[in-house]
């Protein structure tokens, strides 16, 4: 197990190059399976679950081949395959193969995905927008098998705006037969990207960014090379460190208008925000007011940088109130967070989270974003914090230790023995 020990209390100055979005890049690799020709996305995050998305389409016979950091996908020999029990676990993002694996060979068998700490995460949405486009479903024991009777669009309205199953259906319905209409989509920018990506590739898709995306189906689908956008949510995790922290720190790459709401935030703690071209820098201000935030889909506030608002709220004065709408159970940062000093109080969906001082201690990562944010807790705390398990964190953070020792924060990774208590 590896685990970060950080001494707190610095605070961070410099700039951070962003890197690219993980939950933009994942769809886009899925994407390549659509095709016979070579399909390449620049500058992939060295992460986890890019890795475990390369041998998920290594696994149908693609071949994936790295140049620098970016990684060229070419289906010409694709076999069909069922997804591996083990990838799909590590992985949540399998589920975009749904959409892929469909279209291309007409059938797919996936594992279900399994329970994660932020919630259930059923793909049931998926599978009935498939279902009414004439994908037969059956759910077993052991995962979902699919199989497509006809080829052919139509009419969906997705009954919540979820992200995977907006983007399942957009790469589904790239060569279905017609036209397909999905409304209720999720609006989320990666969504654009999805689309700007499928367009490169010669589908006929519009309106991704509303809430109705129409899809006209094409014969096939040729190579393309598409340069994600930014990591809105790394970019993210930087401006809440340098606000929790304090400091001065720029970040290449981030863009005020997609996290618009959070720079409300803190700007309204005090913090000067501002932004030009393609790079966004925070100057921490020392005003630490309550926070209520209330997450949702885009635009509203970001479920994934509900965990590392919460350790902001951990150094305001007063109760902050913090309620998540998106998943149930996207709390377990709490209860670590707890073991760090903070006093925090659940009810329901909604957190209240009183300021004060954090101390260093041991505490573990129980999922991604929620690990990030105990690393921003260590960061503030006073003294020395241990967090195990940071093999979550490796998911979704490129070269995190490194930009944040670069700000001038005292972070290392270490391996070490599992805490048997
Ligand atoms: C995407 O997950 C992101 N992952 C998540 O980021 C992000 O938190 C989430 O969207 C919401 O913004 C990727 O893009 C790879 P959803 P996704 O389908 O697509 C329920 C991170 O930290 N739901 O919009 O799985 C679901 O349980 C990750 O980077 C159903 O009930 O999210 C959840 O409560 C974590 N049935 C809500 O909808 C379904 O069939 C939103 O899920 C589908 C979803």
């Amino acid at each position: 197990m590896e685990s970060y020990v950080i001494n707190g209390g610095n605070r961070l100055y410099g700039s951070v190059e962003v890197q690219r979005s993980k939950n933009a890049v994942l769809p886009m690799l899925a994407a390549s399976l659509l095709t016979e020709e070579t399909v390449t996305i620049e500058e992939c995050p060295q992460i986890a679950d890019v890795d475990a998305m390369v041998k998920l389409l290594s696994a149908y016979s693609l071949s994936c081949t790295m140049q620098g950091s970016s990684i060229s996908v070419s289906g010409g020999n694709a076999e069909y395959t069922e997804v591996s029990p083990d990838l799909s676990k590590v992985l949540r993002s399998s589920c975009c193969l749904l959409g892929a694996s469909l279209a291309r060979f007409g059938q797919v068998f996936l594992p279900l995905p399994g329970g994660c700490a932020i919630g259930a995460r059923p793909i049931d949405m998926h599978l009935a927008a498939l279902s009414k486009l004439g994908v037969l479903v059956r759910e077993g024991e052991g995962g979902v098998y699919c199989r497509r009777e006809r080829f052919s669009g139509g009419e969906v309205t997705l009954p919540y705006p979820s992200v995977g199953a907006t983007e399942n259906l957009m790469l589904y319905a790239s060569l279905a037969e017609g036209e397909t209409i999905v409304r209720g989509c999720a609006r989320e920018p990666e969504i654009v990207d999805l689309q700007t990506l499928l367009c490169r590739m010669g589908a006929n898709i519009r309106g991704a960014g509303t809430d109705a995306i129409a899809i006209e189906g094409v014969k096939r689908l040729h190579g393309a090379r598409m340069l994600p956008m930014p990591d809105r949510i790394e970019c993210g995790t930087f401006l809440l460190a340098c606000a929790c922290c304090g400091g001065e720190v720029t970040l290449f790459g981030g863009r005020e208008e997609k996290f618009d709401l959070l720079c409300r935030k803190l700007r309204q703690n005090g913090c000067k925000v501002w932004g030009e071209n393609d790079k966004i820098t925070i100057k921490s201000g020392d005003l630490f007011l309550p926070l209520s935030v209330v997450t949702g889909p885009y635009p509203a506030f970001a479920t994934d940088l509900q965990p590392l608002l919460c350790v902001l709220a951990a150094r305001c004065e007063g109760e902050s109130r913090i309620r998540e709408t998106v998943f149930e159970s996207r709390f377990s940062h709490l209860e670590e967070l707890r073991r760090m000093g903070a006093s925090v109080r659940i009810e329901g969906d909604t957190a209240f989270v009183a300021g004060g001082t954090l101390c260093g201690a041991r505490v573990r990562a129980k999922d991604l974003r929620g690990g990030a944010a105990l690393v921003l807790a260590g960061l503030c705390a006073e003294g020395l914090t241990q967090i195990d398990d940071i093999g979550y964190i490796d998911r979704g953070y490129a070269n995190f230790e490194r930009k944040l020792s670069l700000l001038g924060a005292r972070i290392w990774r270490m391996s070490c023995k599992k805490n048997s208590s």
